[in-house]
């Protein structure tokens, strides 16, 4: 299949109803995810994408070991809204959610965050610009293991700030708090169940207030209560406080959180 002459998906309520149209909410008019003159974001006329990627490749290794991960993706990531990833293992998911968030460097193609080509940045403007903008709930949760779960939280604010206020502490807590993880913020990651360094991950992610979250597999380890916890948490930060979240799952469960749902299948969006 050719993405090179379609127009880049866009993620739409209906792809969402279809993964699951017995659990989608459907959004009530005039909420934060629209831009104040009513058009829904990301649709034409509305807000620009909080992310966009053209002819998006990726490819690992060389020779008969090549992998070509992402073959060629146009995508528009609506701002102030929250859009599931879908698709097989090995499809090319996180290789998509790393390219980005400027976390990997595709192989070929551009990707546009909040009117930046990300391209265009060397290193260090690049970590600033990630630092500033995106924040990433790894797969593998990415927690540092010599820090206690407060410090890897408050991690992000260190690096941009070497002196943290009590505000920054109070906030750890909170987000701690609503993730159901405040108890154990004195304790190593190696001390935390997988669903609790999960949480603490996305609580990392969200200190900083970014206004675009990449979430991968965020409730991979987390039984069905507090899976649905997390995702009210991100689902809020969308209505509440305007976020645009992106989020890879398995789970149509899941999914149905989301506002649009996409598909990526064999380094394509499907
Ligand atoms: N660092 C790497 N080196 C070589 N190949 C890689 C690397 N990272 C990913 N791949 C390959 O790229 C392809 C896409 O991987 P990716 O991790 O993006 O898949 P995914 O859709 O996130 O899968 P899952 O649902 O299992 O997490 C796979 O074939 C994988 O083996
Ligand atoms: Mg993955």
């Amino acid at each position: 299949m050719s993405t090179s002459r379609r127009a880049p998906a866009t993620a739409t309520r209906r792809d969402a109803a279809q993964a699951d149209p017995g659990r989608l909410t459907p959004l009530p008019a005039g909420e934060p995810g629209d831009d104040p003159a009513g058009k829904p974001a990301g649709e034409p006329g509305g807000r620009p994408p909080a992310a966009s990627a053209r002819g998006l490749t990726k490819t690992y290794g060389r020779g008969a070991a090549q992998v070509h991960a992402l073959r060629g993706v146009d995508l528009d990531v609506p701002s102030g809204r929250f859009t599931a990833i879908m698709g097989p293992s090995g499809s090319g998911k996180s290789t998509l959610m790393h390219c980005l968030a400027g976390l990997d460097q595709p192989s070929g193609g551009t990707v546009v965050v909040d009117g930046t080509d990300l391209g265009s940045l060397g290193d260090d403007a690049l970590t600033v610009f990630r630092r500033e903008h995106i924040g990433f709930v790894f797969q593998s949760f990415n927690l540092l293991p010599m820090l206690t779960a407060r410090q890897n939280i408050l991690l992000p604010l260190e690096l941009g700030s070497p002196r943290l206020d009590d505000a920054a502490r109070e906030r750890a807590h909170e987000l701690a708090e609503s993730l159901g993880v405040a108890d154990r913020l004195d304790h190593l990651p190696a001390e935390l169940s997988g669903g609790q360094q999960q949480r603490v991950a996305i609580a990392r992610a969200l200190i900083t207030s970014p206004s675009l979250l990449f979430a991968d597999e965020p409730t991979g380890n987390l039984d069905s209560t507090t899976s649905a916890e997390v995702l009210d948490h991100l689902r809020r930060s969308v209505r509440e406080l305007g976020q645009t979240v992106v989020m890879v799952t398995h789970e149509p469960d899941a999914a149905a959180y989301a506002d649009d749902v996409v598909t990526v299948q064999d380094g394509l969006i499907a």
